[in-house]
């Protein structure tokens, strides 16, 4: 193989790897700064409810943090500290992915 070639292997592999790693730091840093003190740094619960091995799904998840739920406490009455729809689902699928 060329350089020229190498350099456009290279080059699309950077961009096929990168949005993945963003995606998963987004989620994780979202969770950090809006969600860990209340559920727990590790979704193991804290003063509130555990998250890690819940039985919602990552759609439900989203739903009960965008659209917020009039029965929850005040955090879920409206969106969570104004999630954007990306960073919901960035946190939903983090969620999900806790072990
Ligand atoms: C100020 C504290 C607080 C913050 C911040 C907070 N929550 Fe909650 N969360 C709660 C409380 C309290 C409940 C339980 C509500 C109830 O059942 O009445 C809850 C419940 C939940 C549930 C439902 C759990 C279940 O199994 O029924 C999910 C999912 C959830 N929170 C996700 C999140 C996410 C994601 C974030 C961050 C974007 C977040 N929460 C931020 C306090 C908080």
């Amino acid at each position: 193989m060329n350089s020229t070639k190498l350099l456009i292997a290279t080059t699309m592999g950077l961009c096929l790897a990168l949005p993945a790693l963003s995606f998963a730091a987004d989620g994780a840093a979202t969770y950090k700064a809006k969600c860990a003190m209340c559920h727990g740094a590790e979704g193991q619960g804290k003063v509130d409810p555990a998250l890690k091995g819940t039985s919602l799904s990552a759609d439900q998840i989203m739903a009960l943090i965008t659209t917020g739920d009039d029965s929850k406490k005040p955090p879920h009455k409206k969106p969570v500290n104004g999630l954007s729809p990306d960073d919901a689902k960035a946190v939903a699928d983090y969620i999900k992915s806790l072990k």
